[in-house]
């Protein structure tokens, strides 16, 4: 079996299974596979949801906080609401200056975890996709550096490339765990990976 006919057996397999199993999106599949292995979302738990249309991630987060917990989602494209007192939506931008603010606003209280699956549009040249993937991560690294009290848990979507090991460095020096990981459900030949830190320190 050719391994381009197996990535897309896999891609269709993921695709059937979200509608089957009523996901929004494949990449819920992401956050599933990427909780199970590092205990990412508790229940009770404050998530924050950056760059989360269709709102897959924001399924999987409100299975696992349950109903005392809470889940914002935030994305620059409308998100179609989710049927949960405790799952909010709100269109934004996750790098205007406020941002903060905003996201305090919106939540009952600080939150204990921040998801950022946000992918900039795609110009197709690799340097400048890369460099907007990374600024977007780095926009999420500083709202969990703003937004944490005295603990939390990240898990952040970059496209992999030259700058991808500053912001692996600029994370090291909050967390107390810190790794980068690509789940089975993201497809090979995609460039993205994910930053995952646990154990915030505030200094
Ligand atoms: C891959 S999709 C997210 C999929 C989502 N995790 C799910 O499971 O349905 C990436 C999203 O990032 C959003 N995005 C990109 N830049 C953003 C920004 N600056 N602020 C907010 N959202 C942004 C895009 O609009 C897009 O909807």
């Amino acid at each position: 079996m050719g391994k381009r006919w197996q990535e897309k057996r896999k891609n269709e397999h993921y695709y059937k299974k979200a509608k089957k199993e009523g996901y929004r999106s494949r990449a819920a599949y992401k956050l599933k596979q990427l909780h199970e292995k590092y205990d990412l979302l508790a229940k009770d738990d404050v998530t924050v949801d950056l760059g989360a249309a269709p709102g897959g991630w924001l399924q999987v987060a409100r299975e696992k906080v349950g109903r005392e917990g809470f889940v914002l989602g935030i994305d620059l494209e409308p998100i179609e609401e989710l049927d949960y007192e405790n799952v909010k939506t709100i269109q934004a931008d996750i790098t205007e200056e406020g941002i903060e603010e905003l996201i305090l606003k919106n939540l009952p209280r600080r939150p204990k975890v921040i998801l950022s699956d946000a992918s900039p549009n795609i110009s197709g040249v690799w340097e400048v996709d890369h460099a907007r993937s990374v600024d977007l991560g780095r926009s999420a690294l500083s709202l969990a550096q703003e937004l944490f009290d005295h603990e939390g848990n990240i898990l952040i979507k970059v496209f992999q490339g030259k700058f991808f090991e500053e912001l692996k460095r600029e994370a090291r020096k909050d967390f107390d765990f810190l790794k980068a990981s690509k789940p089975e459900a993201s497809r090979k030949r995609s460039a993205e990976i994910y930053l995952i830190g646990k154990g915030f320190i505030r200094d």
